[in-house]
C-alpha cells in the first residue's frame, strides 16, 4: 500500500499533528551555558571573534549565573582567561587553591548552590606555550607528567566545590587516574565529564582568542593528542576507555560537523552523552546573522535540536541563555 493511501504530508498539515508526532523537543534543561572568567570587578571584555560573548569578572559572572537559574538552565561550564602573568612552563597556577577559577567556583556555589558547575581540566590557559599539557625539549606533550598535573588540578577544583571536572586534554589514562585520586581524597560525588571524542579541530579558533592561548600556541597544533578529523571508530574506542575508567558522562566535540560521531557514541554505549557546540560554530552562526544572511533564532534552535535528534543528552553552547529565552517565548 502506498500513495494515495499513504500521504506523508497528512500528519504535517496542521500544527497539532506536527506537535503530536514530534520526536525530539529542545528544552532549557538540555542546555549548558559556557562562560569565560577574568580578574577584576565590573569587567566585561568583548571577545572580538565571538560577538555577544564577553569575558566576565566574577561579580558579572554571578549575574549570568542568576539568569541561568531563572531560565532553567541546569549548569554552567567555566573557562578561565587568567592573563599572561600567571602562565608558566609547569602550569602551577592551575592548582593554586586561590586561583581565578576556584574563587569563581566558591562565589557561584555560595550564591547559587543549585546551579551545576563544570570545570575545564587542561593546562592550556596556564602554560606559556599554550599546549594542554607539559612538554619535553622537543615540544611533545608528555602523557604521564601531564596526567599528574591534571590530577592536582582536578583535586583543587573539587575542593573548591566544582560539581563536574571535565578533562579536555585527551591524555591517555587520565580519567581513571583522576577518578582514583578523587575517591582517595573523599570527593566521591565529584562527577567526571570526559571530553572523550575531542577532535583536532580548526573550529576552536575563537575560543583560543577568548582564553588567550592562541598567542601562546602560535603556529603550534594539538595533533599529537586530539583526534584526527577523518576518524570515528577511534572515537568509540576513546569513549569506551573513558567509561571503563569511570567517566560519568562523555562528550563529543565539536558539534554540528560531528553529528555522525554523536549518534554512534549514543547508540554504542547509551551513556550520558554531551555535545559541545564550539566557538567556531557560534562565530559562523553569529556572523551570518549579523549580516542578515540567516535568521539567528531559527538557525540556532535548529542546530540545537539537531544535537538532540543525533542523541545528545545535554548541549554545551554559548547560545544557552539566548536559546532558553527563545524557547520560553521571551
Ligand atoms: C582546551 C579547550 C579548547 C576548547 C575547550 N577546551 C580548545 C582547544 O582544545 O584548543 C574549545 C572550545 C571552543 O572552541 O568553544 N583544552
Amino acid at each position: 500500500m502506498s500513495f494515495p493511501a499513504i500521504r506523508m504530508r497528512r500528519m504535517r498539515r496542521d500544527a497539532f499533528s506536527r506537535a503530536l508526532m514530534r520526536e525530539h523537543t529542545l528544552l532549557p534543561s538540555d542546555l549548558i551555558m559556557v562562560a569565560f572568567v577574568i580578574e577584576g570587578e565590573g569587567q566585561r571584555e568583548a571577545v572580538p571573534s565571538m560577538p555577544g560573548v564577553d569575558r566576565l569578572s566574577v561579580d558579572e559572572l554571578l549575574k549570568l549565573a542568576g539568569e541561568c537559574v531563572r531560565l532553567g538552565i541546569p549548569a554552567l561550564a567555566l573557562f578561565p582567561s587568567p592573563g599572561s602573568a600567571v602562565k608558566s612552563e609547569d602550569a602551577a597556577e592551575a592548582w593554586n587553591p586561590d586561583n581565578l577559577m576556584h574563587r569563581a567556583t566558591r562565589a557561584l556555589k555560595a550564591k547559587y548552590p543549585e546551579l551545576g558547575l563544570i570545570g575545564d581540566v587542561a593546562l592550556d590557559p596556564y602554560t606559556t606555550h599554550g599546549q594542554d599539557g607539559l612538554i619535553d625539549d622537543a615540544g611533545y606533550v608528555m602523557n604521564e607528567p601531564t596526567v599528574e598535573a591534571l590530577i592536582r588540578m582536578s583535586l583543587a577544583q573539587a575542593a573548591a566545590g566544582m560539581d563536574f571536572v571535565a578533562p579536555s586534554d585527551m591524555m591517555d589514562g587520565r580519567i581513571g587516574s583522576i577518578r582514583d585520586a578523587l575517591e582517595q581524597a573523599g570527593h566521591i560525588h565529584t562527577r567526571i565529564l570526559a571530553y572523550s571524542a575531542k577532535y583536532a579541530s580548526a573550529f576552536y579558533g575563537p575560543f583560543r582568542d577568548a582564553v588567550g592561548s592562541a598567542a601562546s600556541l602560535g603556529k603550534g597544533n594539538k595533533h599529537t593528542y586530539q583526534m584526527d578529523v577523518g576518524n570515528s571508530d577511534e572515537a568509540l574506542r576513546e569513549v569506551e576507555l573513558d567509561l571503563l575508567e569511570g567517566a560519568d558522562a562523555v562528550m563529543v566535540k565539536p558539534g554540528l560537523p560531528y553529528l555522525d560521531v554523536l549518534r554512534r557514541v549514543k547508540d554504542a554505549f547509551g551513556a550520558p552523552t554531551f555535545v559541545y557546540q564550539v566557538s567556531g560554530e557560534y562565530a559562523m552562526l553569529k556572523a551570518a546573522a549579523q549580516n542578515g544572511w540567516l535568521d539567528e533564532k531559527a538557525v540556532v534552535l535548529e542546530a540545537l535540536t539537531a544535537f538532540k535528534r543525533a542523541g545528545a543528552d545535554a548541549i554545551l553552547t554559548y547560545y544557552a541563555i539566548d536559546a532558553a529565552r527563545w524557547l520560553r517565548g521571551e
